[in-house]
């Protein structure tokens, strides 16, 4: 059985009284996934419960905890609270790797096929709080797979229209896919003279 068991009041008290209620949604949320995807809602359950811990610290603490490893990090500190969230938890002595690496990838995107990573980001993009993206929630329900390419693909093609840099490790969380399809489609054809 995954390591759980009371960490919810730690995170409690680390966390704001709104994140605290996201994040047991999240949880929620991620181990429905994990069990209609016959995989372990337990560890899927931790990881939610976990997987903000760090993400109200101020940003000095998070740059100490996490240095940064691009432009990306240093300008948006932010973007370094799944990475700060899995060195705190290792320091408190949490050991479940599995876990750990969904803790850690759950801002940028899960990068090496952790199925529990998956159903975290998800769980995180799409529970019903967010008040957006029902339609990744309800795919992942049936295809956790399909659900995570349509989350990675629409944030980068996202970002990307609108000029704005992708994270490095976000790049490796979409070129890690398993796609159904091809990813880029050719360019049309000039028309004929
Ligand atoms: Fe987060």
């Amino acid at each position: 059985m995954a390591e759980w068991t009371g960490w919810e009041e730690r995170v409690r008290l680390m966390v704001r009284p709104r994140r605290y209620e996201h994040v047991l949604r999240v949880a929620e949320l991620a181990a429905q996934i994990a069990l209609a995807n016959g995989l372990d809602d337990m560890r899927a359950y931790a990881a939610g419960i976990l997987h903000d811990i760090a993400r109200d610290l101020p940003d000095a603490e998070l740059l100490r905890l996490a240095p940064p490893e691009c432009e990306i990090d240093a300008g948006h500190p932010l973007a370094l609270h799944g990475r700060a969230a899995r060195v705190l938890l290792e320091r408190w002595g949490y050991h479940d790797q599995v876990v750990l690496e969904a803790v850690e990838d759950h801002t940028t995107g899960p990068r090496g096929g952790n199925r529990v990573a998956a159903c975290v980001y998800i769980a995180d993009v799409s529970e019903p709080g967010r008040g957006v993206n029902a339609d990744i929630r309800e795919l992942a329900l049936r295809d956790l797979n399909a659900a995570l390419e349509r989350a990675i693909v629409s944030k980068v093609t996202y970002l990307q229209g609108r000029g704005i840099p992708v994270h490095p490790r976000t790049l490796q969380a979409y070129h890690s896919l398993p796609f159904a399809a091809p990813r880029v489609q050719p360019p049309p054809r000039p028309p004929r003279l």
